[in-house]
């Protein structure tokens, strides 16, 4: 059939090489002029070897070993399943055939047991491979003895004794090892958190609607500092009193900060922690104080001192050569066997992730999780959560490896989500160094990575960054990377290729990227799908949407052809009032499609009554999503969660945002579960969706049935359902309704895209040369025909 050339494979490869054959088989049919049916794959003999018998070089016929009934084309464009999913036809080809037939391979584990100077004079942790001090908020240095002052608020002046107001503010006692604001001592209640408006005095507006106004240039001691019951307080007031009416309290004061519940802070909760300090630390903040002889953000590192019992999953099992004399030696090594993707996850300075954790002023920012009185889990609607929950899956997966030199991939954890959140929130995340730009600001927080891990470790050097991967999850993505870490991966919410929209698209001037000098963003575009993958925004687990499986509504029960509710824009009453907003794409779908009058009165041109488009979120918006065939998927400032709640509730999204891909759109095959409309088409729009017959359409919902937990981060929320259960025997009805589901979800569909960018094609080409004997020569691509 074709020329073969001569490999080797051990015996132990049979299986693997046994899939080389179909794939290159396969492949070789797709690409000549007739494409075969199913029909005539099925024809074809099964044959076990993978090679000529006499590593000849004639032509030989090759068969199929695959189970064919899951040889599904999704499509004309010949979309391959795999797990359930439609891939785009060639990683569903090389998936199907060569995921699982990756071996299993020996990693050596590197325990290490550096020491830090001074025990970081009982300020940090020890970071035991490098030796270092990961200080706690607030103190810095080599050993962690220098303290820092994070001041609460700028500098003040006659007219502002305690400077202008930015984000917060602190009429109170400042606690600058973390610049936030609290009653402090001389009250009865010192640990109260006094936040921004609770300290300073309202005024009643002049106009009567108008809203009240905080004046930041005067203090309201009087009243929160007050033991005088018939007046509002805040620092003194005794939480039963309050509840029940005997004394007063000032409506603006506000349990802000995690780790306290109740309307006065009154109860002490858990904080929220990457993986809670994975049962060898307790969470401070955000901060994990880990027990002696483990490290990490998470506590989850065991050095040299740890019980090799209580050694973490993913180092198990583990043959370890334990030395006689511990204390003496740096490291010692564990032989731990492995499935490629291993990632190796940087232990960061803790500036760059749990210390913007720890410091958050308002707790339900940057996390996908509180806790509530009973620590129980309280999950958030906060969408940028995704960049938690994936951090905490890939520490905590069997994929993880602590040895760098057997790694695939390496993880560099900055927390975008809650510099975002943060900046400005006190004079040390100032952003008037960066023209008045979170965007800028935080391109400084991954510069600072990359300069640290070029500067301490040899594996950037080794393949310029390019087997390594980055999250960014705010609103522009990785539009805002610094230049030196482009060559990396980048996993984004917002999937900008730049080819229509080739400038900072949002509406929202803090986050612009265009003003960025390009000695420090270079002029890359925002995503690249050749190596950049986008992944879906947090959803949190909705007990009642499971349970009641939303997602499997059949056609029968959609009685609504197309359904949008989200900001319309100006002409609609509380609409963002720029037109740039949703680059102008949601305004036009009102324009045509509106199905309640806007400020004119007016309805969309070509309103129709089984068309919903409209600004106003109803109490059973998931109810809309499940009886609607399909969903608008479009931009706000940046993406939205309209693509996650339309998988979510089975209904088929309908993309409209040229050149900007969403999640896995370079490696799922969208054809197959949504409909991509180009934004000049929107007044076409329900022509094109009416004339979908019922037969694509069953097609279309069952492929989003398919697919929807590829959306959910059920591994991070069984994560948390275990710790759950563990700590305080809660098992939840999202527990319960979570561990029922099982699915591939975020955190597999990720391994499998990075697996198969490891071993196959465009990354491969770009990271081998550098990175040799990976690859399981059987299902190494250079071997197949060239792609047309
Ligand atoms: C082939 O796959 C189908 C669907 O996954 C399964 O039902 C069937 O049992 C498999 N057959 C064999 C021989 O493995
Ligand atoms: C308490 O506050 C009320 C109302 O402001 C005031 O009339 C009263 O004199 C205060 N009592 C004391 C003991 O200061
Ligand atoms: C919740 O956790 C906090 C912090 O560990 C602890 O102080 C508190 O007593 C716990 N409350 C309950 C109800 O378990
Ligand atoms: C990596 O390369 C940079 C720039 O060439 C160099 O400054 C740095 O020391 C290198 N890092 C290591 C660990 O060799
Ligand atoms: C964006 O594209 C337009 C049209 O192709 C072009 O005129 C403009 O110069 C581009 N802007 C940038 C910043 O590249
Ligand atoms: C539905 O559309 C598909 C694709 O255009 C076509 O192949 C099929 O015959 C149509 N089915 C019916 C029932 O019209
Ligand atoms: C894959 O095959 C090509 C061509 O035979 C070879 O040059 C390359 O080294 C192979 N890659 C690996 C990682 O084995």
């Amino acid at each position: 059939m074709f020329p073969i050339k001569t490999w080797k494979c051990s015996p132990s490869l049979i299986a693997a090489v046994a899939s080389l054959v179909v794939v290159v088989s396969i492949v070789h049919l797709l690409f000549s002029p007739l494409v075969p049916s199913l029909d005539n794959l099925r024809a074809k003999k099964v044959q076990k070897s993978c090679f000529p018998v006499d590593g000849s070089r004639e032509r030989v016929s090759y068969g199929f070993a695959a189970n064919l009934s899951q040889w599904v084309y999704a499509d004309s464009r010949k979309a391959v399943i795999y797990r359930g999913a439609p891939w785009r036809e060639e990683i569903g080809q090389w998936l199907l055939h060569c995921h699982s037939a990756t071996s299993t391979i020996d990693v050596v584990e590197k325990i290490s047991g550096n020491r830090c100077k001074n025990d970081c004079s009982g300020q940090g942790i020890c970071n035991h491979e490098l030796g270092q001090c990961r200080c706690f908020h607030g103190y810095a240095g080599e050993e962690c003895s220098e303290r820092l002052h994070f001041k609460c608020n700028h500098p003040g002046s006659p007219e502002q004794p305690y400077g202008p107001w930015v984000v917060s503010i602190c009429a109170g006692y400042c606690d600058t090892t973390r610049a936030m604001c609290f009653c402090g001592q001389g009250t009865k209640y010192p640990n109260r958190p006094l936040a921004e408006a609770c300290g300073f005095q309202t005024e009643l507006p002049s106009i009567p609607d108008d809203p009240i106004v905080t004046n930041w240039a005067k203090p309201d001691l009087d009243n929160i500092f007050t033991t005088n019951i018939s007046k509002p307080g805040w620092c003194n007031v005794n939480p039963e009193e309050a509840y029940s009416s005997k004394v007063r309290f000032k409506e603006e004061c506000d349990c802000k900060y995690d780790g306290l519940w109740g309307r006065f802070c009154e109860m002490p909760v858990q904080s929220t922690c990457i993986n809670q300090c994975s049962g060898h630390g307790h969470c401070h903040g955000g901060f994990c104080l880990c027990d002696g002889g483990w490290y990490g953000a998470d506590c989850s590192i065991p050095s040299i001192l740890s019980t090799v019992h209580d050694w973490p999953q993913w180092l198990r099992p583990a043959t370890v050569n334990v030395p006689d004399t511990r204390h003496s030696i740096p490291s010692m090594s564990a032989v731990v066997k492995k499935k490629r993707p291993l990632i190796y996850v940087y232990d960061l300075a803790p500036e760059l992730n749990i210390h913007l954790l720890e410091g958050r002023h308002y707790k339900f920012e940057c996390v996908n999780r509180i806790y509530n009185e009973l620590n129980a889990t309280f999950w958030t609607e906060e969408l940028y959560g995704s960049q938690m929950a994936l951090y905490e899956s890939i520490l905590a997966s069997p994929y993880r490896t602590l040895n760098g030199e057997q790694a695939d991939y390496f993880f560099v954890p900055v927390f975008d989500s809650c510099i975002i959140t943060r900046a400005d929130d006190a004079p040390h995340l100032s952003m008037r160094d960066h023209g008045g730009l979170r965007s800028s600001m935080t391109l400084e927080f991954y510069k600072k990575a990359y300069d640290h891990i070029v500067d301490q470790y040899p594996y950037w050097n080794r393949s310029a960054g390019r087997d390594h991967f980055w999250s960014f999850s705010w609103d522009e993505g990785a539009c805002y990377a610094p230049k030196e870490i482009w060559s990396s991966m980048m996993l984004v919410h917002w999937g900008n290729t730049n080819s229509k929209h080739n400038h900072s698209t949002t509406a929202y001037l803090l986050d612009n990227w265009d003003t960025i000098p390009s000695d420090k963003r270079g002029n890359h575009p925002c995503f690249d799908p050749q190596k950049d993958l986008v992944i879906p925004a947090w959803k949190k687990p909705n007990p009642d949407s499971l349970r009641l499986k939303l997602w499997s509504r059949s056609l029968k029960e959609r009685t609504t052809l197309f359904y949008f509710n989200g900001n319309l824009g100006s002409a609609y009453a509380n609409g963002r009032p720029e037109s740039t907003y949703s680059m102008g794409i949601r305004q036009n779908l009102a324009k045509e499609f509106g199905s309640i009058p806007d400020m004119e009165g007016k309805l969309g041109r070509q309103h129709s009554d089984d068309v919903i488009v409209t600004p106003l979120r109803s109490n059973d918006y998931y109810e809309k999503l499940a009886s609607s065939i399909f969903c608008g998927v479009l931009p706000g400032d940046g993406w939205s969660g309209r693509m996650e709640d339309s998988i979510f509730h089975g209904c088929i999204p309908v993309v409209i945002q040229d050149g900007i891909f969403l999640p896995y759109e370079n490696v799922l095959d969208y054809n197959s579960f949504a409909v991509r409309v180009r934004e000049d088409e929107i007044p076409n729009l329900m022509q094109i969706l009416r004339a979908f017959n019922e037969t694509e359409i069953e097609f279309l919902l069952a492929n989003v049935r398919m697919i929807w937990q590829r959306f959910f981060y059920r591994d991070s929320i069984v994560l948390e359902a275990e710790r759950q259960e563990i700590g305080y025997g809660h098992v939840a009805d999202w527990a319960v309704e979570a561990l029922k589901l099982s699915e591939e979800d975020v955190l597999s569909t990720f391994l499998e895209v990075i697996l198969d960018m490891l071993l196959n094609d465009a990354l491969a080409r770009r990271i081998y040369p550098i990175l040799t004997n990976k690859l399981n020569e059987c299902c190494n691509r250079s071997h197949l025909p060239p792609r047309e």
